[in-house]
């Protein structure tokens, strides 16, 4: 079976859907039916609607005359041919010369003091100067350039100037051990790395540089390492490949032409997990995610010339490409660069930031909203009478959260966008518009432009037509901000999205369709937990448990968590003559930290006598899903366990820990 051609292993869950639907407020109402006109018309005629989207959102150094080409079926779908456009002069140029002191990106720091605000003029210099030190250190078009960066301007600076001169950056999310950058940089072959001497968050301290040194221990093709000064720790400096930041910049001029690249030239690789244990490396071409990322931000977030722009996601995942970075800047305007936690120095840092900076758009997970939720409505004391539109992102949204988000963030008048998508769309693909589309608590609603969802039978294969139906999501023509592969193996990208369902691509979710058509995601079919937002790999865990020289075999499950959306459950069973400690428990939550990072960190951990197995030695992990459901009187069928007995055992143990 292939990657991605998994049945349903979470329950997809029928729910009846007697839910109030909420109108945009009113002061920024606009038509549904103008939405219908051009949906219908990017499905119908999808060349003529995106070729206008593409002229008219973007700059061409040199205009296409193919708008598409290619199918799903043979997976080498391409945008905008023939068309030359560059990134950064996207981002930057074209604004700093209409209008150079206009703010680009305010950088709201861990300290509440210790921002600043950086215009387009003063990014232009800066991408620029720093597009220059990468080219110094032999960085040429189509190399990758591994960036491992907090959450500050820098970071921005750095992706832009790789684009710049052509290289493709490979962020990696900073939270990631030293194991895991090492991994991404081998696979992608990056020859320099971008990071900090620390990063700073929630008040503590960072050892990036630290972590960095630990990785390129074992990647000997690095060449050059570039540190920027965050915290002026004394961090060791390896002679010949290690380099600061504001020393090197300040030898080179202000200005680099930018490169012209191909529509289909690769901008990123971000690395993101799967059902498998190893990473992919999800490659997005410039033109196609260019036009995703400057839609979605015209449509969805309503982006107008004067907004400021918050979203609180990090650089290191998608969400924060393409609204930290992208979306904001192609359409010219502030992005807010947050550096802290919601929670530093209290619960009302976002409201004060949002406050303080007059945002316009605010855009997070459901996860940090669950938290303030819980903190407490005292502390959402700030009026943010700008706010237009509140954005969610990465996991399903309940509904009590959505209307708290509603009701007490946006005093009931701003409009809340659900946005269902991944790494791999690029951009948003399931979602309202702000200011036009009726919404429901829970529901991502309608389709993007371009977007054309087919709900399939996961057991036959066949889609379901029809309104009020359940199965997995799919989609049904190419859209521009498709990922195109994954770097070094398209056969694992053909496996994983485009030969799950013949024709169409896969997205690993299950999903409803309501009596109105509207879209309820169910979560992932597949291997993959959704831990804060953060997109795991119960094989990734499991993998990194079994490198512990104690574990035998592990199983690792996501279980619904009030706080985190799921958590991290993990069974092993240990080698013979290992004794059972609070230190080992300990020990393997380290190893999980270390093998991937701590956001990973299994919630718990249950050391039993052996994991319930088929014959055949597969791992039947719905088993162990029930017992922690406490439903351990609907195992079902447990004849087939080549050792039906250990059910019992792994029961003990669970409720034993309760
Ligand atoms: C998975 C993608 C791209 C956003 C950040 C996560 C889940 C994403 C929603 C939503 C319910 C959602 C899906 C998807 N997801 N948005 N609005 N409602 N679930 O990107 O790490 O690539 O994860 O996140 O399961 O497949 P990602």
């Amino acid at each position: 079976m292939s990657e991605g051609a998994v049945k349903p292993t979470n329950p997809v869950v029928a729910e009846a859907h007697e839910v109030d639907t909420f109108h945009p407020p009113a002061k920024m109402f606009a038509n549904l039916e103008e939405y219908q006109t051009l949906y219908k018309e990017s499905i119908t005629e999808p060349d003529k609607f995106w070729g206008r989207l593409a002229r008219e959102l973007l700059s061409w150094q040199r205009d296409f005359q193919t708008v598409h080409s290619g199918s799903f079926l043979n997976g080498d779908n391409a945008w905008f041919l023939e068309g030359q456009l560059n990134a950064s002069y996207n981002c930057v140029d074209r604004h700093a010369i209409k209008n150079p002191d206009k703010p680009a990106i305010i950088y709201e720091a861990d300290e509440t003091t210790d921002g600043r605000t950086l215009t387009y003029g003063e990014l232009l210099r800066e991408v620029c100067k720093t597009a220059h030190v990468l080219k110094q250190m032999g960085v040429k078009k189509g190399d990758t350039v591994a960036i491992y960066l907090p959450m500050i301007p820098e970071a921005l600076i750095a992706f832009l100037a790789c684009a710049r001169i052509g290289a493709v950056h490979s962020v990696v999310f900073a939270g990631f051990s030293a194991d895991s950058l090492r991994d991404r940089v081998i696979d992608a072959q990056s020859k320099v790395v971008i990071t900090t001497d620390e990063g700073k968050r929630g008040g503590k301290l960072i050892g990036t540089k630290k972590i960095v040194d630990d990785a390129l221990k074992q990647c000997p093709d690095v060449t050059h390492c570039l540190v920027y000064k965050r915290t002026g720790a004394d961090v060791p400096f390896t002679k010949g490949r290690d380099w600061w930041w504001h020393e090197e910049v300040e030898k080179w001029p202000s200005y680099i032409a930018p490169e012209p690249m191909n529509s289909e030239d690769p901008l990123f690789l971000l690395y993101t997990s799967g059902s498998t244990g190893k990473p992919k490396g999800v490659m997005h071409s410039t033109g196609g995610y260019l036009v995703g990322a400057a839609a979605t931000g015209k449509y969805v977030f309503d982006i107008h010339d004067t907004d400021k722009f918050f979203c609180g996601g990090d650089v290191g995942w998608i969400t924060g490409h393409t609204y930290v970075v992208y979306a904001p800047l192609l359409l010219g305007v502030a992005t807010v660069v947050f550096e802290g936690t919601p929670a530093y120095p209290n619960f009302s840092r976002y409201w004060d930031v949002i406050e303080k900076h007059e945002v316009t758009q605010f855009y997070v997970a459901p996860t940090a909203l669950r938290l303030l939720k819980r903190a407490g409505d005292q502390h959402v004391k700030a009026q943010m009478k700008h706010l237009r539109v509140l954005g969610s992102v990465g996991e399903p949204i309940a509904a009590e959260v959505w209307k708290w988000y509603f009701e007490v963030v946006g005093k009931g008048e701003a409009h809340v966008v659900d946005t269902y998508w991944q790494t791999e769309t690029g951009s948003n693909v399931i979602t309202p518009l702000a200011g036009i589309t009726p919404t429901k608590p829970g529901s991502a609603s309608l389709p993007f432009f371009g977007i054309e969802p087919a709900i399939i039978d996961p057991v036959s294969g066949e889609e379901i037509h029809g309104n009020d139906v359940e199965g997995v999501l799919a989609f049904k023509q190419p859209w521009p901000s498709m990922a195109r592969t994954v770097w070094g193996a398209h056969k694992r990208y053909m496996d994983t999205y485009l030969n799950v369902y013949k024709g169409v691509y896969f997205t690993g979710d299950g999903a409803g369709r309501d009596h109105e058509g509207y879209y309820w995601i169910r979560g992932r079919v597949d291997d993959v937990v959704n831990v804060s937002g953060h997109r795991l790999s119960t094989a990734e865990i499991e993998a990194a448990l079994i490198e512990h020289h104690a574990v035998a075999e592990a199983a690792v499950v996501g279980i619904n968590d009030e706080l985190t959306g799921q958590a991290v459950n993990a069974f092993v069973a240990i080698k013979d003559g290992n004794e059972i400690t609070d230190q080992l428990r300990k020990d393997l939550i380290l190893q999980v930290r270390k093998s991937i990072g701590p956001f990973a960190a299994p919630k718990a951990i249950f050391v039993v006598p052996d994991l319930p197995k088929t014959r055949s030695g597969k791992i039947m992990r719905r088993i162990l899903r029930k017992i922690l459901a406490g439903e351990e009187d609907q195992l079902g069928d447990t004849s087939t366990l080549s050792d039906p007995s250990v059910v019992d055992k792994i029961i003990e143990t669970v409720q034993a820990s309760r």
